[in-house]
């Protein structure tokens, strides 16, 4: 996969674009939240790296109160990131990473000082770069007072991280992978229906930070991973599958659907050369362990991202249960209370 054009666009073309006619003086400072988000059906590979345009679709849920607080000021002339009230070193990647992002908004000159708090439990391996950027993005909306809609929020939000264009909505989530070079129609869009009783579990495996990240994982997946081609199919199989089960409440045709994406992503990453496992021991164990629970009538199935950790869904009723049998199960309602 290539960016594909001769024209193509950067992130500061697009940036261009959106606040074009907008003011670039801040104001005393701007602070937002952006929940996290867990995808059931994945984004994997991109089909743009500049502008993290996606190779296929994808959909989430947003976790309710689980995110980011992100508070900006004016602040200089260097900028000061700040995570979960530690300064980090400037040269850290987290801050690098934030700097970078800044540098397409920073009027000449001017430094900025971000203070970033989790609601989602960093340490346990949950750290969230969608909540982030898209909190990032918000809190930059206000400090400036552009007032920009979700749509172009959900796009820049993109340009930090792709997955962060998904966490401007609460709820369930599209992510539409748009066709176009600029990636003006490659956005988040909010699905109308709930899911109250919905949960998901956090199961947390390790901490640590994992030595490759979704960046560079995608990328030697697209590039080495003879799997890769069936991904696209796949996705497009499992997006109806999805939408039809959130639209009946059929939370089997859900589950076994968002199980299956996630396995076939890894399957993808498995493949690659050299391979990017994220598993460990414990995450396989876990894994049998739901299929030994569903075998005894639990209607439980799990998914995960780039890392070892798994994330159980499960309905409200099966809570109680499902804490009995996971020690330390973290749960949370996407559609609260
Ligand atoms: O947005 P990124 O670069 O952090 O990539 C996210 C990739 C996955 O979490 C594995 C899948 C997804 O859709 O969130």
């Amino acid at each position: 996969m290539d960016g594909g054009s001769e024209n193509m666009a950067t992130k500061r073309d697009i940036v261009g674009r959106i606040l074009a006619g907008r003011g670039m003086k801040p104001g005393a400072a701007g602070c937002a939240f952006a929940p996290a988000n867990i995808a059931l059906v994945k984004y994997w590979g991109k089909r743009d790296e500049e502008l993290n345009l996606p190779v296929t679709s994808s959909l989430s849920v947003s976790l309710g109160r689980l995110g980011s607080e992100v508070e900006i000021q004016p602040a200089g002339p260097a900028d000061v990131v700040v995570l979960n009230g530690q300064e980090l070193p400037p040269d850290s990647s987290f801050a690098r990473r934030v700097s970078a992002y800044l540098d397409l908004f920073r009027p000449a000159g001017a430094g900025f000082r971000v203070d970033a708090r989790n609601t989602i439990p960093t340490a346990a391996g949950f750290a969230s770069s969608a909540s982030g950027f898209a909190a990032l993005v918000r809190a930059l909306d206000q400090l400036f007072g552009w007032r920009l809609e979700t749509r172009e929020l959900s796009i820049l939000a993109r340009l930090g991280s792709g997955s962060a264009c998904r966490s401007v909505y609460e709820g369930f989530v599209e992510w539409r992978a748009g066709e176009a070079a600029d990636g003006m129609d490659s956005y988040a869009v909010p699905l109308a229906e709930t899911w109250p009783d919905l949960r998901m579990g956090l199961v947390v495996i390790s901490g640590e930070e994992k030595a490759v990240g979704s960046r560079a994982g995608m990328k030697r997946t697209v590039e080495t991973s003879p799997l890769y081609r069936a991904w696209p199919a796949k996705v497009a199989a499992d997006l109806p599958e999805v939408r039809a089960a959130i639209r009946e409440r059929d939370f089997h045709r859900l589950g076994r659907a968002a199980e299956s994406n996630a396995l076939a992503m890894h399957a993808t990453m498995i493949a690659a050369w050299p391979p990017v496992i994220y598993w460990k021991p414990e995450s396989l164990a876990v894994m049998k362990r739901v299929a030994e629970l569903r075998a005894q009538g639990l209607a439980v199935y799990f998914t995960m991202d780039a890392g070892p950790n798994l994330k159980l869904l499960f309905e409200r009723k099966d809570e109680f249960a499902l804490g009995a049998k996971f020690s330390g199960l973290q749960v949370v309602a996407p559609f609260g209370p």
